[in-house]
């Protein structure tokens, strides 16, 4: 049975078969109406969202297929203490394929292992993010029409912003990437993924100033400060504005940097930027939809 739990598994070769995929479909709509008919997806989200869990509903219900799921903890019996691994036992008997999002890093991991049907991480905590990659790798391939000899600039929360570490893992894969790190020293990427970097030979740079660092980038992902994994209000309030693009900051930039962002934003880019033709952070939300029915499709065995 197939999983996808971390984003190390994307190969060039898989990704490339995803959005070839995730592009047929989006072109070819009613090829692939039914494709699932008569499979039901679970959407077990412990943590809100909006984009992941709906993009995986919309996309299982454009395949044919039906959904079912709770959207909060409290909707659900782990209100009542009830653990991941017995949750996702019953599920297997409910459903064909699940989508799981959880604070605790390491819980869709968990899930796979007493899974009866396919797990997909939604994102675990401060940890991973893998099918919001895969949204922003096709969004990339779009955008740039390659995935290689790209100078990606990731900005912001780089110490809890879990999107920004599957998306270095994946990247990491392609040939002549490199990766300008911009966040406030409190918030570098994890030491872990620093030493992988470093003992893989990727290429990158750490700096806290994006004014002088954004005339290099062909992409720049803003993240947003993640609130909810701070330890104390005062912190999150001190950092949560460190970085907001605006007018004034882009114009720095590349004629044609493709600014994304996994959303959802809070202050960290200016609603002025919304009608560059370099702000594609609500196309890349639109692509979500097509990578996850292909997802989908190659881990029902479609
Ligand atoms: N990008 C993302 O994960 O958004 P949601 O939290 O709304 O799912």
């Amino acid at each position: 049975m197939k999983h996808l739990i971390d984003a190390k598994v994307l190969t060039p070769e898989y990704v490339g078969a995803l959005i070839s995929s995730a592009e047929d479909i989006l072109n070819n709509p009613s090829k692939y109406r039914e494709s699932c008919k008569g499979k039901i997806l679970a959407t077990l989200f412990y943590e809100p969202s909006t984009r992941t869990r709906l993009s995986f509903e919309s996309a299982m219900i454009g395949l044919g297929g039906s959904v079912l799921g709770f959207s909060s903890a409290e909707m659900s019996s782990a209100s009542k203490g009830e653990s991941v691994a017995d949750t996702i036992r019953v599920i297997s008997c409910y459903a064909d394929i699940a989508a799981i999002r959880h604070h605790k890093e390491g819980s869709a991991l968990a899930a796979s292992i007493y899974s009866n049907i396919p797990v997909i991480n939604a994102g675990d905590g401060g940890h991973q993010h893998p099918t919001q990659t895969l949204t922003d790798l096709i969004t990339i391939h779009k955008f740039k029409n390659k995935l290689d000899g790209l100078t990606i600039g990731l900005c912001g929360d780089l110490k809890f912003g879990r999107t920004v570490h599957s998306l270095i893992h994946a990247m990491s894969k392609y040939k002549n990437n490199s990766f300008l790190l911009v966040s406030p020293d409190e918030l570098r990427i994890p030491d872990y993924l620093r030493e992988e970097m470093t003992a893989g030979g990727v290429s990158f740079t750490e700096t806290e100033d994006l004014s002088s660092s954004i005339c290099d980038m062909d992409i720049l992902y803003m993240t947003r400060v993640q609130r909810e994994r701070f330890f104390n209000e005062e912190d999150y309030v001190r950092l949560k504005d460190s970085y907001i693009l605006n007018k004034q900051k882009l114009s720095l930039a590349k004629a044609d940097l493709a600014v994304m962002h996994p959303l959802p934003r809070v202050n960290e880019i200016a609603a002025e930027i919304d009608n560059d033709p370099r702000a594609v952070y609500f196309e890349q939300a639109r692509l979500g939809r097509y990578i996850r029915m292909a997802l989908i499709m190659d881990l029902l065995g479609i």
